[in-house]
């Protein structure tokens, strides 16, 4: 996203800091996305948690996409910023009796569900309401995503899903309970993955376990492969666009997939990322011994992947007139430690008053945003 001198002036009356969506590039990803996914008949559902902005959402589900919930919160929210129930799904290892009753009762697609003692609960309030519930066993697949080992999601030790060698023994259990309907496996292997090598051991693992699943006498409609796709955090403005037809036609590839069978996909960051910039306005620029500080108006508060993840985003200094750059430390207000966003950052020679952009923050951006320190939420504008 490269933005205009008019749009610049006009961040000038905004309160900062704040987030700025610019929805012709989200409706020119959506668009990338829907012509991928209706080349094979794909299904997607948006990652819900990726950002749950209600213009956002309306905006999503208007081209037709499921949603892609992990709490009651969620799926009411997707439902009522105009997603078709019977698109939603609901994951997550640990869902309440009354998120589970929530999403029954809305009539959900999909429980994606990740141990047989959830099953089980799912079950028995199903019969209670006189429902079947539809339901698809997460299982971890045991690969490496080669992502942060902080989103790293499939492997071995991680809490997600049923370990695969349990298939067999959570089948039979789960095929034996009355109000569920067992139609699908899921998988998710991690976020922000660039390398495509673990999408293809992916597919392997699928192809595996659906011959597994052949021998014990079923052919499940439902393979959903998460989310994951990652997005150019270095060079936004290059790569707005994530590269969703080459991830599907290597899927369409190496996948094997029988007649009425269904491919499904959870897709958050790389719909959402690069639409998004968190602005912030900078207070003061502190000379210390070692560094020059830019101390900025927004905290972890407002963008908290790079305290948490070690996360990169691009930063430029939007109003600056300098000709030459400077070297800081870009930091937070927050009285942490870890409230620093870059060290050694090259920006244009930096003062007070000057705006500055963090990209790609449309994703896990605002939704993680929270008033510690009693902050103010950020603010959010459109460019529309
Ligand atoms: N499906 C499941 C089951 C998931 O756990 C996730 C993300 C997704 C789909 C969507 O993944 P995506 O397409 O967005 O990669 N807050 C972290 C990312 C956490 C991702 C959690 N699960 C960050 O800021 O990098």
């Amino acid at each position: 996203m490269n933005f205009t001198g008019k749009e610049i002036e006009k961040f000038g009356s905004f309160s900062t800091p704040f987030y700025y969506y610019n929805l012709d590039l989200l409706k020119k990803t959506l668009e990338v996305l829907k012509a991928a996914s209706l080349k094979y008949g794909y299904k997607i559902h948006y990652a819900v948690k990726a950002n749950a902005n209600e213009r956002i959402l309306r905006l999503i589900s208007s081209y037709g996409f499921g949603a892609d919930c992990v709490s009651g919160n969620e799926v009411s929210k997707a439902v009522e910023c105009g997603f078709d129930a019977s698109k939603v799904v609901f994951a997550g290892v640990g869902k309440s009796d009354k998120e589970i009753l929530t999403a029954l009762r809305l009539g959900i697609f999909c429980f994606n569900s990740e141990s047989v003692q959830e099953v089980e609960v799912i079950n028995s309030l199903a019969k209670a309401e006189n429902k079947t519930a539809s339901v698809a066993l997460r299982l971890n697949p045991g690969i490496d995503a080669h992502t942060n080992q902080k989103i790293n999601t499939g492997l071995a030790d991680s809490k997600f899903g049923i370990p695969f060698t349990k298939l067999k023994e959570t089948v039979e259990f789960v095929k034996g309970l009355s109000n569920i309907k067992l139609i699908g496996i899921h998988y998710h292997i991690g976020s922000q993955i660039l390398d495509f090598e673990p999408y293809k051991l992916l597919c392997e693992r699928s192809n595996e376990i659906q011959a597994e699943l052949e021998k014990l006498g079923l052919q499940l409609p439902v393979i959903n492969l998460g989310g994951g796709l990652g997005i150019d955090y270095n060079k936004p403005e290059k790569n707005s666009v994530p590269e969703f037809e080459k991830l599907l036609d290597l899927i369409h590839k190496d996948l094997k997939v029988k007649e009425g069978q269904e491919v499904h996909f959870e897709f958050g960051r790389s719909v959402v990322a690069q639409c998004g910039v968190l602005v912030s306005k900078v207070l003061y620029v502190k000379q210390g011994d070692t560094s020059d500080f830019a101390i900025l108006d927004a905290g972890f508060t407002d963008l908290i992947r790079p305290a948490l993840y070690g996360a990169y985003h691009k930063i430029e200094n939007l109003t600056s007139t300098a000709d030459e750059n400077g070297v800081y430390d870009v930091v937070g207000p927050i009285c942490e430690s870890t409230d620093v966003f870059a060290k050694s950052r090259s920006l244009k020679k930096t003062s007070r008053g000057d705006l500055l952009a963090f990209y790609s923050a449309g994703a896990y951006g605002e939704i993680m945003a929270s008033q510690y320190n009693l902050r103010d939420l950020p603010h959010v504008y459109f460019s529309e």
